[in-house]
C-alpha cells in the first residue's frame, strides 16, 4: 500500500515490515512467530480477530483432552492455548517460550500467512491448522466492540481511538488498518490452501447453523476419535450460552483493561448483527470490495443465518 493510501493509525499502531498493522506491543513477538521451529503434531488455530477463534479453540482444547473438562484447574484459555503474537494483554511483557510448551501445543494466531514461520509455509512441518472466517461485516462489528470500543491497554491503547465511531473504525477496515491488517488477503492466503491436508477452513456462520457437525469435523480432522457422548458434552459445553458463562473462555480475566462500556467478549453470537451498524453506503462499498477480492476464488460468506 503507497504511503499515501493510508489512513493514520492511533498511536499504539504501526506497520510492521511496512504492511502489516499491528499493536506496537505485538512487534516483539513477531520474531518467535516467523522463526519458530514447528512439531508435527502441534495444532494452530488461526484468523482473522473476530471471526470464532475462541469457539474454535475451546472446541479443539475439549477435543485434544477427550471432553475430559476438569483437567484445566484454574487455567484460562490463554493459558492452555496462548496467541502466538501476544501473549498478557494485561500489560505482560515476557515473550513466552513456546519451545518450552509440552507436546502437543495448542496456539492460536492471528497473523497471516505469509507471517508464519517457514516450518509452515514451506511445508517442512505439517502442524494442524484449524482456519476460522466469519463474514467481514459482523467480523468487523465484532472487533468494533472488542478492539477501540472495549479495550483500553494503561499506558498502550491511544485514548482518542477509544472515541472512534464505527464508521471511523470501518474506514481503517477498508484501508487494511485495523490490527492484523487485510482481512480479504488473510482469507484467501488460506483458502489457497484448503485442500492441504494439514489446513481445516471453516467457516462460523456454518458453525451456528450445525454445531455438533464442526464438532465431528474438527475431532476427525486432529485423529480422535470420540464417543456421541463425549461429542455432545463438547457440543453442549462450547454453546454460546455455556461459554459466555464460563470463565475458562469468556475472557473476564480481561476486566482489568477492558473500558466501562465494553461489551463481554463473548457478546452476542449470531450472524447478520451488522445491520444495525451499517449504513446502507457502507454496506454497499463493502459488497462492492467483496465482490471485487474474493470474486473467481470460491469463497463466500452467509450475512444471515
Ligand atoms: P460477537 O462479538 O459478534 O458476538 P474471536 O474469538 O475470534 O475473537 O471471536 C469472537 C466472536 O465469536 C464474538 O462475536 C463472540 O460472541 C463469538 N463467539 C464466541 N463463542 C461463541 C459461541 N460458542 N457461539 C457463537 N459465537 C461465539
Amino acid at each position: 500500500m503507497s504511503e499515501e493510501q493510508r489512513p493514520e493509525l492511533p498511536s499504539h499502531q504501526l506497520w510492521y515490515k511496512d504492511d502489516l498493522a499491528l499493536m506496537h506491543i505485538m512487534v516483539p513477538f513477531m520474531n518467535q512467530v516467523e522463526n519458530m521451529k514447528c512439531m508435527d503434531d502441534d495444532v494452530f488455530v488461526c484468523s482473522w480477530p473476530k471471526c470464532g477463534t475462541t469457539w474454535v479453540q475451546t472446541i479443539v482444547m475439549y477435543v485434544m483432552n477427550d471432553a475430559n473438562l476438569d483437567k484445566f484447574g484454574d487455567k484460562t484459555i490463554e493459558d492452555i492455548f496462548p496467541m502466538l503474537e501476544l501473549i498478557d494483554i494485561t500489560g505482560g511483557t515476557d515473550i513466552p517460550d513456546i519451545s518450552a510448551m509440552p507436546s502437543p501445543r495448542l496456539m492460536k494466531t492471528h497473523v497471516p500467512f505469509k507471517y508464519l514461520c517457514e516450518d509452515i509455509r514451506e511445508r517442512r512441518k505439517k502442524p494442524k491448522i484449524v482456519y476460522v472466517t466469519r463474514n467481514p461485516k459482523d467480523a468487523i462489528v465484532s472487533f468494533y466492540h472488542f478492539d477501540p470500543l472495549g479495550f483500553s491497554i494503561p499506558g498502550v491503547t491511544d485514548p482518542e481511538y477509544c472515541k472512534w465511531t464505527f464508521s471511523q473504525y470501518l474506514n481503517c477496515f477498508f484501508h487494511d488498518a485495523t490490527t492484523f491488517g487485510s482481512y480479504w488477503d488473510h482469507n484467501l492466503e488460506f483458502w489457497e490452501r484448503k485442500d492441504w491436508d494439514n489446513i481445516l477452513f471453516l467457516k462460523y456462520e456454518d458453525m451456528l447453523k450445525d454445531p455438533r457437525t464442526h464438532v465431528v469435523k474438527i475431532a476427525d480432522f486432529l485423529g480422535k476419535k470420540l464417543t456421541e457422548e463425549q461429542i455432545d458434552t463438547i457440543t453442549t459445553e462450547t454453546s454460546f450460552t455455556k461459554m459466555k458463562s464460563n470463565n475458562m473462555v469468556n475472557y473476564s480475566f480481561y476486566n482489568s483493561v477492558k473500558l466501562p462500556q465494553a461489551s463481554p467478549f463473548i457478546r452476542k453470537g449470531r450472524a447478520g448483527g451488522w445491520k444495525t451498524y451499517f449504513t446502507v453506503a457502507e454496506s454497499e462499498k463493502m459488497d462492492k470490495i467483496y465482490e471485487e477480492k474474493f470474486r473467481g476464488t470460491g469463497l463466500q460468506h452467509s450475512f444471515n443465518v
